[in-house]
């Protein structure tokens, strides 16, 4: 029989150092006023030295397990997938090692690389698999450290990215119709664009042991402007077609989870999908953005105040470097986050 892939569990982690706007301003020519406007950003958290993203995947993968009512232990899950732009070395993966930390056992485990569309193209992936029957519960986890790939003097990127974790745990479901199926996705990329927010060296086209060595070259570059439009218009398209498979009108969802990447893409989105900006899903303003941990990170924040019950049709939207995109839609669960 044909399976679905149902959310049972939600669970996030935050790295304790606080970065406000005001202390970027200490040492950028950057004020608080022109970072809160133009993005929606008041304050991130960035890691500490010596903490990686493996650190804050384990700590959010713990959660999503306690919320799902699961054991770290062998037999919990039998994939875990790793959305995320900064693993913890080139080579290896950085999955196999957080589910060696988190007592999963021999499973499965990959990364995902799709920048900021990580942890919905991660979560798209999950669930094929469990239809496909590979794989009956599947924990999913959005990671970054994207403070790692910033030149902390460059004020155009410096001030957006944030550092977190978000996981989720999806389950075989014999109900097509349940609470928390995956119901429709949508994954759409255009390498066109890949240089519009890439890191150029420490991959094989610029290797960080090669002849090149500028330490620039090895922090992300973001042409602002460009991936704003592009984020706009590819999310607005990617939800048009995702309602259009569902049988859902714009009107009908309940909250809108988009990627926090700037709250003016957010508003922009809304207005292009005619749909109401008070039903957006915000929390921007506390982490930035996060890159793939932006979804789980929201959607535990929501889910702790309120904004998200059981029954709320939900939609989720990502964009990201690749360029990349994707969205899903799913009936909100009984759930709680940790
Ligand atoms: N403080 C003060 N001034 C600044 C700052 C800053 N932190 N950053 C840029 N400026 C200046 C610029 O130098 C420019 O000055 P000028 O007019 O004298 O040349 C002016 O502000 C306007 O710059 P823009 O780049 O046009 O500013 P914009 O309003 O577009 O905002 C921003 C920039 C916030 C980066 C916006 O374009 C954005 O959010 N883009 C999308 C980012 C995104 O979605 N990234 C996700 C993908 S990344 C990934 O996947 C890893």
């Amino acid at each position: 029989m044909t399976q679905h892939a149902a959310l049972i569990g939600l669970g996030a982690h935050l790295p304790p150092r606080q970065v406000t706007n005001d202390d970027l301003s200490r040492t950028l020519d950057t004020s608080d006023e022109w970072i809160a406007t133009r993005t929606g950003i008041r304050t991130r958290r960035w890691a500490t030295p010596g903490q990686a993203t493996g650190d804050l995947a384990v700590e959010a993968g713990h959660r999503a397990l306690k919320s799902a009512g699961l054991a770290p232990e062998p037999g919990a899950v039998d994939v875990l997938v790793l959305a995320t732009t900064t693993p913890d070395h080139p080579c290896p993966a950085t999955a196999p090692r957080v589910a060696a930390r988190l007592g999963l056992g021999p499973i499965a485990a990959y990364d995902m690389g799709a920048a900021c569309s990580g942890f919905v193209y991660a979560l798209a992936t999950a669930a094929a698999q469990i239809s496909a029957g590979q794989a009956r519960r599947v924990l999913v986890i959005g990671a970054e450290t994207m403070s790692s790939l910033l030149d902390t003097g460059d004020r155009t990127t410096a001030v957006i990215f944030g550092d977190g974790a978000g996981a989720a745990v999806l389950t075989a479901v014999p109900d097509a119709a349940a609470p928390g199926v995956l119901l429709a996705t949508d994954l759409g990329s255009d390498g066109s664009g890949f240089d519009l927010a890439y890191v150029p060296g420490g991959g094989s086209r610029e290797a960080a042991a090669g002849p090149v060595r500028d330490p620039a070259a090895h922090t992300l570059t973001m042409q602002g402007e460009k991936v704003f439009a592009h984020a706009v218009t590819r999310m607005a398209d990617s939800v048009t077609s995702l309602l259009g498979r569902v049988g859902w009108a714009a009107g009908d969802v309940d909250r809108l989870v988009g990627h926090q990447a700037n709250i003016r893409i957010l508003t922009s989105l809304a207005r292009r999908l005619q749909f109401p900006v008070e039903r957006l899903v915000l929390n921007i303003d506390r982490v930035g953005n996060t890159s793939a941990a932006s979804i789980p990170l929201a959607l535990t924040d929501a889910v702790a105040a309120g904004e998200l019950t059981a029954g709320d049709r939900v939609v989720l939207a990502a964009f990201g470097g690749g360029l990349s995109w994707g969205s899903i839609a799913l009936t909100w669960p009984e759930i709680a986050a940790v």
